[in-house]
């Protein structure tokens, strides 16, 4: 099996996310942790939980972390999400309590305690919550077996012309996770714009019956009004699984080996994940970019996941 820490801002892709993780029979969810993103960090907490209760998800520690981005003022994103984070099905009271820890120790402590290459880190909000554990604890760097992000892309960005939210809303985070020696595989745009949640989708998963993936249904039908308003999409991106599906895995998502950086100072392109393709990438390069989806097997993933979360 593959162990993984879910670091969250819930979010509708989010609890995809944590819905195919916790369904999926090669993943062992050791820890989920909550950092500012989506909506403000008790919000997206709040959501974390209520979702596990959704998903029957117990004996898993879930510990809440940064309220703020590193440098950045807050920027939440409630014409995607919602002013809860999560709109569109009612949202349950969580059953399990949050682990007294800040995320950033859950996160060490977790990673601290497995076997050298065996954790990998699965972020899919901004990447404040990620530095600073290896801030604090650089030892993580070298023990984590790789970091599988949802954030930023090379052709597009969707929070400004070229940048990403995730990346966009604490880019010195995102420089940290980028510039450090662990493998960073880049699971951004170009790679979640395939995995659109089309009518065809929204049927194979309402085909469950469940009630489970009749939540995941709702969620999925905000979302498709929100990104057809703010962005003009016909189908919604379901970005945040996309990632947890490469880790699964890797042959649905193909990866090209490019060295990427964080732009910290452009007035037009802050956050931006400049990956430079112009030659081969060089030996020591330490991050991929995901460039293609076989979005039929995704789907089929995120079907069976719920198909084994069964009724609640
Ligand atoms: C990312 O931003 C958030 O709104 C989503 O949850 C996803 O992680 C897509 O840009
Ligand atoms: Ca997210």
């Amino acid at each position: 099996t593959k162990k993984i820490i879910l670091d969250c801002d819930p979010g509708h892709d989010d609890a995809v996310a944590l819905l195919l993780a916790h369904g999926n029979p090669e993943i062992e969810l050791l820890a989920v942790t909550t950092v500012v993103g989506n909506q403000t960090l008790p919000k997206v907490t709040r959501n974390a939980l209520s979702v596990a209760r959704v998903a029957g998800i117990t004996g898993v520690p879930f510990a809440a972390g940064a309220a703020r981005p590193l440098v950045r003022n807050i920027e939440v994103a409630p014409d995607i999400h919602g002013e809860s984070g999560l709109d569109g099905p009612v949202l349950p009271e969580p059953e399990i309590e949050l682990d007294p820890r800040h995320a950033i120790d859950l996160i060490i402590d977790t990673v601290m305690a497995h076997e050298p290459g065996t954790v990998t880190l699965v972020p899919t909000g901004g990447l404040t919550n990620i530095a600073m554990a290896a801030r604090k604890e650089p030892r993580i760097v070298e023990r984590v077996k790789e970091v599988v992000l949802m954030g930023g892309g090379y052709h597009v960005g969707n929070w400004s012309a070229v940048a990403e939210f995730n990346i966009k809303i604490d880019p010195e985070a995102a420089h940290i996770v980028f510039n450090e020696k662990w493998p960073v595989v880049m699971v951004g745009l170009d790679l979640t714009h395939q995995a659109l949640a089309t009518d065809e989708v929204a049927a194979q998963i309402a085909a469950v019956g469940t009630k489970p993936a009749k939540f995941v249904g709702e969620l999925l039908d905000f979302f498709a009004l929100a990104y057809k308003d703010a962005q003009g999409f016909d189908a919604p991106p379901v970005h945040d699984p996309c990632a947890v599906a490469y880790v699964i895995d890797p042959t649905i998502v193909k990866t090209v080996k490019v060295p990427i950086d964080i732009e910290l100072t452009g007035t037009l392109t802050l956050g931006m994940t400049v990956a430079d393709f112009r030659a081969e990438a060089p030996d020591d390069c330490t991050t991929w970019a995901a460039t293609e989806l076989d979005a039929p097997r995704f789907w089929n993933l995120v079907t069976e996941a719920l198909e084994n979360i069964g009724e609640v």
